[in-house]
């Protein structure tokens, strides 16, 4: 399945669950000075996740354009890009975790045909900072996801839980760089496994240590995030807020490598326009070439979409 096709699928798998479709916001932030660029689907919606009445309702979706300055340094390798669609649902103190993860998962393994045992989580392990405690919530929901499949999910295993620094949710990042008044909270990811067979670890210059989802080695990439903001950070810490909200959000780019089973997103639909043209242009094939080659293939076809919005 190419990329649009999957973008398509994701917007009426959502609109099927009553979800409004909105439009993708403009790049440059309208009314939020804390970012330059849009960097995230649930940016413009900010307002609406703290309590104001959205228009559209409290269920909706969409496929937002990201601009994300801080990943440029790594574009170069085969999975980061500055600019990407990011496939988005919300729930404004709508539904909660269960219909979230449930709907992630049916969204993967039915709609994308993704295998379940190709699957895998993470979630907040709970820290002091926040006060929050391991989401056992939604380990309890996960497991009960994966043994109606037949497989027993164990935390430390098909489930891992880590700190804030990778399950924990805000604009600022981390709950010590979030001032006073941003919202956020604990996360779950779920992340395609390529499959150890390949080899991808033993490889790497991580091959010494244990591999695991949040790995760099690239065994393993993330295909979609659920947030679940329902804290505020306050002078006197973190609160709950009033309104608990749903904030899911998966780069298209990123699925398209688990949908084609490619590991290089560069090799995906994503980029099959640009990546066709240069090869018309240049006479040489992208796949196939050097690594150190690639580096610069990569790194135009990532700066030519962001340039052209
Ligand atoms: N805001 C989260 C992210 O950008 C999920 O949408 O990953």
């Amino acid at each position: 399945m190419k990329m649009n096709q999957t973008r398509q699928k994701f917007l009426n798998y959502y609109q099927e669950k009553k979800h409004v479709i909105i439009p993708s916001s403009s790049l440059v932030p309208e009314n939020d000075a804390t970012t330059l660029f849009t960097s995230s689907g649930m940016q413009p919606l900010v307002p609406y996740l703290m309590g104001e009445k959205h228009p559209e309702g409290t269920r909706l979706a969409n496929s937002q354009k990201c601009f994300r300055s801080n990943d440029i340094e790594e574009v170069g390798d085969n999975r980061h890009t500055t600019f990407f669609e990011m496939l988005g649902n919300w729930s404004l103190g709508d539904y909660g975790k269960k219909e979230q993860l449930e709907w992630v998962w049916g969204f993967f393994t039915k709609e994308m045909g993704i295998a379940p045992e190709k699957l895998y989580i993470t979630v907040f392990a709970g820290d002091e900072t926040t006060g929050v405690g391991r989401d056992e919530e939604a380990i309890k929901i996960w497991q009960e996801i994966f043994a109606r499949e037949g497989m027993e999910a164990r935390v430390g295993e098909r489930i891992r839980t880590y700190g804030a620094e990778k399950n924990w949710w805000s604009r600022s990042g981390e709950p010590e760089k979030m001032p006073e008044g941003e919202i956020g909270g604990p996360d779950s990811e779920i992340f395609y496994d390529f499959g150890a067979e390949l080899g991808i670890h033993e490889r790497s210059k991580w091959k010494d240590e244990e591999c695991h989802p949040n790995c760099d080695c690239g065994r393993f990439i993330e295909i979609g995030n659920s947030v679940f903001i329902e804290y505020v950070k306050t002078a006197k810490g973190f609160e709950p807020l009033a309104q608990k909200n749903v904030d899911y959000g998966g780069g298209l780019g990123r699925v398209m490598m688990a949908v084609e089973k490619k590991q290089d997103v560069f090799e995906t639909s994503a980029f099959q326009l640009l990546r066709e043209e240069m090869e018309k242009i240049t006479g040489r094939k992208y796949e196939g070439g050097a690594e150190e080659e690639k580096v610069g293939w990569r790194v135009i076809m990532d700066h030519m979409p962001a340039g052209g919005m």
